[in-house]
């Protein structure tokens, strides 16, 4: 019975453990947060540039992209145990370093100030990209 239990306790911690994500389920977020906010197309072209202006479609499509990730929700905020799991998944690092999880929380607030939620994570990503970019590129783009 304990052993049984263990097991299914076991399932359970999995079932909820982050999964990394690829480049085409960016890809696939990007297109469908693109469609759902009805992005225009000029803004869509600075996105690739990894340029985001601060304006609310901006602000609302980070959110959506995020969200997507399964890394920004809109009541608790960001999780900076899956955007670290995220980051060093692609490298098969399993081993979390701290230097880049105090990085990672550096950026992430509680919204003491209480903006809305697109305001809240285009806050945390411009920041994170900031701190981050080049890692945020390299785990979404295939390993040569
Ligand atoms: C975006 O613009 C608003 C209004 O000007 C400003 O309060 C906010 O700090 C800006 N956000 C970022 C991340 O620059």
């Amino acid at each position: 019975m304990k052993v049984f239990i263990a097991i299914c306790l076991l399932f359970v911690v999995h079932s909820y453990a982050y999964v990394v994500k690829s480049r085409d389920n960016l890809l696939q977020f990007r297109n469908e947060c693109v469609a759902e906010l009805q992005v225009p197309e000029n803004l869509v072209e600075h996105y690739k540039k990894w340029e985001y202006p601060n304006d609310s479609v901006t602000q609302c499509y980070l959110k959506c992209v995020f969200n997507k990730f399964g890394l920004f929700d809109t009541t608790t905020g960001f999780n900076v145990e899956d955007i670290h799991q995220q980051l060093a998944g692609v490298h098969g690092e399993a081993e979390h370093d701290d230097a880049l999880h105090a990085k990672i929380e550096s950026c992430i607030d509680k919204n003491e100030q209480g903006s809305n939620a697109c305001e809240w994570a285009y806050r945390g990503a411009i920041c994170f990209f900031k701190n981050n970019l080049q890692l945020v590129q390299q785990s979404v783009t295939p390993q040569a």
